[in-house]
């Protein structure tokens, strides 16, 4: 035998030298689900170590995540009952907690990286993602509210707006509102292969943001389709994405090989809340050892061509990492 593979892996030292992928703490962004209270502080039931942190607490919890050296977070608002309406109108309302805290958080902590969620569903009372009208979700017009929710985020001091909505056109029209108020350095982060996905059950109990009816099937891609992760990402890139996400990761993980080798702008995988939920589930209950499995599903995404991972994972594995 000339070729003998085993030579390579045959000490921690060779493995490490000839190692392809790694994952460093700088590719992460870090969820977390802001509450109107002050101090409040309750764990997802459906999501072990993952908290719904009120607007001060979740100083803290930043400051402790800063230190561990995460440097990229995305907020997610957990909005009450009374604050719905039919056209979210409350996502860009000056008084919105959500935004206060985004300006506190980059006040206290400048040097972090701020991205936000852009979607009507926590904020609409029929839980969609756009303007429901007859069971019809409408994209032309929930354009706008789009646009002006992205406005108020990137004033309130958000570094990266994150359109989850799936609705066509969207991107461009964010980009255009941006541009006319001069936030031409607030970047966009595209959702643009955002699948259909029965993984998304734990964040959905975590806001309450589960659809009142029907599903999101008219918006959100079809599962069985990946040609189409391509044509959403030509159309997120023309209208003005700086990022273009996969969402989930783990059961598509060959859109976002194929997404990295069609485009040159980086690729963001989104490591969503089921896909935690299983991993911690199986540790509970002994069947999986919690660190070594996160760092393999960690390091498929990386392998696949992601260049940042959105994960719930980000502070235990920053913990593991600092040892
Ligand atoms: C809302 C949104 C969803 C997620 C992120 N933004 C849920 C949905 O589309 O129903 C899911 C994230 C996760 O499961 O971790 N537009």
């Amino acid at each position: 035998m000339y070729q003998r593979p085993r030579r390579n892996r045959k000490s921690a030292a060779i493995r490490g030298m000839v190692e392809e992928n790694h994952i460093e703490i700088a590719h992460l962004i870090y969820p977390l689900f802001i509450a109107e209270q002050a101090n409040e502080k309750s764990e997802i039931a459906s999501m072990p170590g993952i908290f719904r942190w009120g607007t001060e607490k979740v100083l803290t919890e930043i400051e402790e995540c800063v230190q561990l050296g995460i440097k990229n977070f995305v907020l997610f608002p957990v909005v009450p009952e009374k604050y719905k309406t039919k056209r979210g109108d409350y996502s860009y309302d000056d008084q919105n907690f959500y935004l206060k805290v985004a300006t506190e958080i980059k006040k206290r902590f400048p040097e972090i990286s701020l991205m936000s969620d852009v979607a009507l569903d926590p904020y609409s009372i029929d839980g969609h993602d756009g303007i429901v009208e007859n069971g019809i979700i409408l994209n032309d017009e929930t354009l706008p509210i789009l646009s002006q929710m992205s406005l108020a985020q990137a004033q309130a001091g958000f570094d990266i707006i994150g359109p989850s909505d799936m609705m066509d056109g969207r991107i461009r029209a964010i980009r255009e509102m941006l541009d006319d108020h001069k936030y031409d350095q607030t970047s966009i982060m595209a959702y643009s292969a955002k699948y259909a996905s029965a993984f998304y059950g734990p964040f959905r109990d975590a806001l309450d943001s589960a659809p009142k009816s029907g599903d999101k099937k008219t918006y959100q891609m079809n599962p069985a389709n990946k040609e189409e992760a391509i044509l959403e990402g030509i159309l997120d890139i023309e209208e003005g994405a700086d990022f273009l996400m996969v969402k989930p990761a783990l059961s598509y993980l060959d859109v976002i090989h194929t997404l990295n080798d069609n485009f040159i702008q980086p690729i963001t995988a989104y490591n969503v809340s089921g896909e935690y939920a299983m991993i911690k589930a199986a540790s509970e209950k002994g069947w999986l050892d919690y660190n070594s499995t996160m760092v393999e599903t960690l390091l498929s995404m990386r392998r696949a061509g992601a260049n940042a991972i959105l994960t719930y994972h980000a502070k235990d594995f920053a913990k593991l990492k600092k040892g």
